[in-house]
């Protein structure tokens, strides 16, 4: 399974270029799904999920070409040959579930298999049915699949109001209704900047979407749309990770690809902590100046907290002086990282959704184990900083989502290496 070994408490120093989002290319690979015509997305980061989606669409009769050069995909769904996705690719990459928009869309069908269990949290897909029901489909639950068919193959516009603004709901129901007849309303949308950069791929091929970005999204429904080529926007989560790394570690670096807006929640944070990030453009210079001061943190959809960064952020807060208050509202079992956190010495109490950190002067290295992608995030970060050799084991869900881990942060000056 691989895992990663640390010696830690070298500075990082140094410049790194952030990759394209995971986040941002998902929904956009399976909208390719919507055309006949090819599309082209540039600069594919090198992730597990993204290999798994490409499978996914793959398998769902697309052709799909990878240039290994210029790390541009190619995909082309002009002879779509079916419409289920299996469990077995579902049950690795929960995204899986975003082929059914466009799937419903251009083929009047879709079925995927239910999600099952995710370490997280349940995360049911009820907001996503509800608004393809709103729209006309009809929905079936049986044997481990959703099965979704819109009578005369094209579903309707209609108001459909999210009981919470879930991300991938958002872009489910934005991406089925690019095809429908008529105007289709999502209020209490998610505004995250992944479903910006959907909206806009979307925008080039010829649907017609406005208020990508705030609560209220409109999308008056077209016959056909053409394909498009895109650059995905940068990984504010990886941006993230590395700027939390960089001041805890006492380092001075400095990323390239940015969009210092994304970052607004984890560079106040980090500020309020007494480190110093300078936005230029788009890069970010993170400069960990002092022993962190304690935080009081609560996730948020966008623009609040994101919960992709409250693993990181609860491994700093290990390090801090004085007590920090963690509170998760998005899931509701994310805090795995913690008794992780707890074999390096971590001082830390959980209550349902609130984790408790005392901060000490430092972590010492032990082996720990990598539950999910963003909690293997967090153990990276508290090895880089702790005292000693820290083992991260199972180190397949961090592959998930960051591109080269080890490679960017050995460039930067940290001791670690994949066995
Ligand atoms: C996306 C991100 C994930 C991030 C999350 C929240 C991708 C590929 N993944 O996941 O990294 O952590 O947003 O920012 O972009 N919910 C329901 N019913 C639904 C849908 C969601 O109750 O039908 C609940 C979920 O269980 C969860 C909350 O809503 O508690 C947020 O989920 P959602 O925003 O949908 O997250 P994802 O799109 O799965």
């Amino acid at each position: 399974m691989g895992a990663f070994v640390i010696n830690g408490g070298k500075p990082l120093f140094g410049s790194a270029v952030i990759s394209s989002s995971k986040n941002a290319i998902l929904p956009i690979i399976s909208a390719c799904l919507l055309t006949d015509e090819e599309c082209i997305i540039k600069q594919i980061p090198g992730l597990d999920d993204v290999t798994g989606m490409c499978e996914l669409v793959s398998n769902l009769g697309a052709d799909v070409r990878v240039d290994g050069k210029t790390r541009n995909i190619y995909i082309c769904a002009k002879s779509l040959s079916g419409h289920t996705a299996e469990y077995e690719l579902v049950s690795k990459l929960r995204a899986s579930f975003l082929v059914m928009g466009p799937l419903l869309a251009k083929a009047g069908k879709a079925k995927v298999a239910l999600p099952g269990g995710c370490p997280i949290g349940s995360r049911p897909v009820d907001l996503h049915l509800k608004g393809f029901e709103a729209m006309g489909a009809k929905i079936d639950n049986g044997h481990g699949f959703i099965e979704a068919r819109c009578p005369g193959n094209k579903l309707k516009g209609t108001t459909i109001y999210l009981d919470f603004p879930s991300v991938g709901a958002t872009e489910n129901l934005i991406t089925a209704a690019v095809l429908a007849e008529g105007q289709t309303i999502i209020e209490n949308a998610a505004s995250e900047p992944e479903i910006v950069d959907l909206a806009s791929f979307l925008t080039k091929m010829g649907a017609k979407i406005s208020g990508a970005g705030t609560d209220t999204i409109i999308i008056d429904g077209v016959d056909k749309v053409n394909g498009a080529e895109h650059t995905i926007m940068p990984d504010r989560i990886e941006a993230g990770t590395f700027m939390t790394a960089a001041a805890l570690t006492g380092g001075d670096i400095t990323l390239l690809n940015v969009v210092p807006e994304h970052l607004k929640p984890v560079t106040a944070k980090l500020r309020e902590s007494g480190m110093e990030i300078i936005e230029n453009g788009n890069s970010v210079k993170v400069r960990g100046i002092a022993r962190p001061s304690a935080l009081d943190i609560k996730t948020h959809p966008f623009p609040g907290f994101p919960t992709d960064m409250q693993a990181q952020l609860s491994a700093y807060s290990c390090f801090a002086e004085g007590t920090s208050v963690i509170v998760e509202t998005i899931f509701e079992n994310r805090f795995m990282h913690v008794n992780e956190l707890r074999r390096m010495g971590a001082q830390i109490r959980v209550d349902g959704r609130t984790a408790i950190i005392e901060g000490i002067e430092s972590l010492q290295g032990a082996q720990v184990r990598a539950t999910d992608l963003r909690a293997g995030a967090a153990l990276v970060i508290a090895g880089l900083a702790a005292r000693g050799t820290t083992e991260v084991l199972d180190i397949h869900h961090i592959d998930r989502g960051y591109e080269f881990i080890e490679n960017k942060l050995q460039r930067l000056g940290a001791d670690i290496r994949r066995i």
